[in-house]
């Protein structure tokens, strides 16, 4: 049995030191013990190895600004923006647009996706909400076969499951309502356009994903000439990656505005396109397409604040009732298997009444104040057994049993006024639906398999969709993107969020426990071996690297462990006394911090 505090005096071997990484109050113990620390730093060092204790060799740090992305060039394209005297929203606006080019996986004009905002002038919080909705002739039995049950062909592989596309509207309300005012939208996608013009070289993360993708894009010939060979393999290092319609699209973008993509050439091609593949779209449906400003959903989690994500997405309702049920724990005194099985039993529980209450809030009003109290939270607490595992099907029995049954990027930006911005978009499936409507360059999402194809049944991460949840037209399918600011004393202190369905509102909890209760430097916070319950399957997922013992100790107060590869990528940035930390997740091959 370990105890939690093992990860406290360990170094990093970055270019970041451990103090620096820590938060503010942790750092200045760190200092004042560092003198008595420094071999039993060593010996801790290589006992915390020995465990699978990660360490971030690629977190930065930085003074005046920083942008971590899931993708090189993106992140340096933020920063030059920061550099120039842009704030974090056009930042991050200029980052978006980039990764639409340079992580055509998950960076998209073709899908959506979220961002909270920390304006630090007004000392105000704000959400976007650029969700994919779908089509006006959705139906409800839309992804059911013809014996009634659930056709994943439909969500997830057909032009069904395309969703109309939010992102452009979203980066546009962003910037025109809380950018600078310094720099125009042509200037932000100035460099995007440029990289799908005169192209990238395949490298890194691309170079891994893009064979996995081959089959799903070589259905589609105008998907194959862009990101394949003539003999349908994908293009591989050595090879560059040139979008010249994409280029056209942005362009048009930015010469007259996100009115350009849904209204006029682009919008017909698309919907002509689309519909051409055997899906519902039409031009109406983009014309209609409306990004929402929205108020975040707040916690407070041993002293500070979590500004997360509100519906369409479950991520901040999950992750504030996660952390609610946490705070009567004493996490960091813990022994590992004991905080996983608490934290389990959290995810258990959250993740239960996610499926029982959640939904797009047009359509769907879901009690948020009370799942999101404390109250509440100690009742649940109160039904969790310290020694044993509660069977998932005893949580919200009346849903009876349920059938057993990827790519999204998260970036985070802080500039040198204090703004800060959390950003997740997707396409859903890593490259979506691998279709591309002829002439625009317009990589596709497969989003409406977020959909519960029928109550009770699991989307393609496993997630039971209820009721709440159902297809309807203009409906946005329940997400659980988590973009996270978590504040101390009204400032940013950890900006924060992943991709990963499912496991994004797990990930951004241990991110948030592994910082505040285990006081890891942020960069251990992001690589350490990270775990996953959902309810349903009824197993906690493990990465490599939690000990041995641990697993024996959860299999015995009956929690199913089942070993998962590493996934996910939590892009985060801390602000310590000595800058801004950038966190890279060394998960994704060409993360990266890019600061000044
Ligand atoms: O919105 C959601 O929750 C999902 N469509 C995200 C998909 C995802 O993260 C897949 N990636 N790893």
């Amino acid at each position: 049995m370990l105890p939690a505090s093992c990860s406290h005096d360990v170094s990093s071997a970055t270019p970041v030191t451990a103090a620096a990484a820590r938060l503010p109050s942790q750092a200045a113990n760190h200092t004042a013990n560092h003198a008595v620390g420094h071999v039993v730093v060593h010996a801790l060092l290589a006992f915390a190895f020995c465990i699978g204790l990660a360490t971030n060799t690629l977190a930065q740090a930085s003074r005046n600004g920083m942008v971590v992305a899931q993708e090189t060039r993106a992140a340096r394209v933020g920063v030059e923006i920061l550099e120039k005297g842009g704030n974090a929203v056009d930042a991050a606006v200029a980052t978006s647009f980039a990764l639409a080019v340079t992580y055509p996986r998950a960076g998209n004009i073709g899908g959506g996706g979220y961002m909270v905002i920390h304006l630090a002038g007004a000392n105000r919080q704000i959400a976007i909400d650029y969700r994919e909705t779908a089509p006006k002739a959705t139906t409800r039995d839309m992804f059911l076969d013809e014996n009634g049950d659930p056709d994943p062909r439909k969500s997830r592989d057909s032009a069904l499951s395309i969703g109309v596309p939010g992102t452009v509207a979203g980066l546009a309300l962003a910037h025109q309502r809380f950018g600078s005012g310094r720099l125009t939208l042509a200037e932000l996608m100035a460099p995007a356009i440029r990289m799908a013009r005169d192209g990238i070289p395949i490298e890194d993360d691309i170079a891994d994903t893009l064979p996995r993708a081959e089959t799903r894009i070589g259905r589609w010939p105008s998907a194959a000439k862009i990101f394949l060979k003539p003999d349908l393999t994908a293009l591989a290092p050595g090879d560059l990656m040139v979008q010249k319609d994409l280029a056209a699209t942005l362009e048009a973008i930015a010469q007259h505005g996100p009115r350009a993509f849904y209204d006029g050439p682009i919008a017909e091609k698309l919907a002509a396109g689309i519909q051409a593949a055997g899906g519902i779209m039409t031009a109406q449906d983009l014309r209609d397409y409306r990004p929402i400003l929205r108020r975040p959903v707040r916690g407070t989690y041993r002293g500070h604040r979590i500004v997360s994500m509100p519906p369409s997405s479950s991520g901040g309702v999950v992750l504030i009732e996660m952390l609610n049920i946490l705070e009567g724990y004493k996490l960091g005194s813990l022994a590992q298997s004991s905080r996983i099985h608490f934290m389990s039993e959290a995810m258990r529980r959250a993740f239960a009444d996610r499926t029982v209450y959640l939904g797009d809030p047009a359509v769907v009003s879901a009690p948020l104040g009370r799942l999101m109290s404390k109250r509440y939270a100690a009742t649940l607490r109160e039904s969790i057994d310290p020694e044993r595992a509660t069977p998932s099907r005893e949580v919200h029995p009346e849903l009876g049993a349920m059938r057993e049954g990827d790519n999204t990027t998260h970036f985070s930006v802080i500039d040198r006024f204090g703004n800060a911005v959390a950003t997740t978009t997707t396409l859903n499936f890593s490259y979506g639906l691998g279709f591309v409507a002829e002439g625009t360059g317009v990589l596709l999402n497969n989003e409406l398999d977020d959909f519960a194809a029928k109550p009770r049944s699991s989307n393609a991460s496993g997630l039971v969709g209820g009721e709440a949840n159902m297809p309807g037209p203009g409906k946005r399918p329940l997400s659980s993107m988590s973009p996270t600011i978590v504040l101390r004393d009204g400032k940013p202190l950890i900006i924060t969020g992943s991709p990963g369905s499912s496991r994004i509102i797990t990930t951004v909890l241990q991110v948030i426990v592994n910082a505040v209760d285990l006081n890891m430097p942020i960069g251990d916070a992001v690589s350490n071996p990270r775990f996953h319950h959902q309810w349903w399957p009824d197993e906690i997922y493990v990465e490599p690297g939690l000990p041995p013992g641990v697993t024996t100790e959860l299999t015995a107060r009956g929690h199913k462990v089942v070993p998962t590869p590493r996934a996910t990528s939590a892009n985060s940035i801390m602000v310590t006394r000595d800058g801004f930390v950038g966190a890279p997740d060394p998960r994704t091959r060409g993360s990266s911090a890019a600061g000044y």
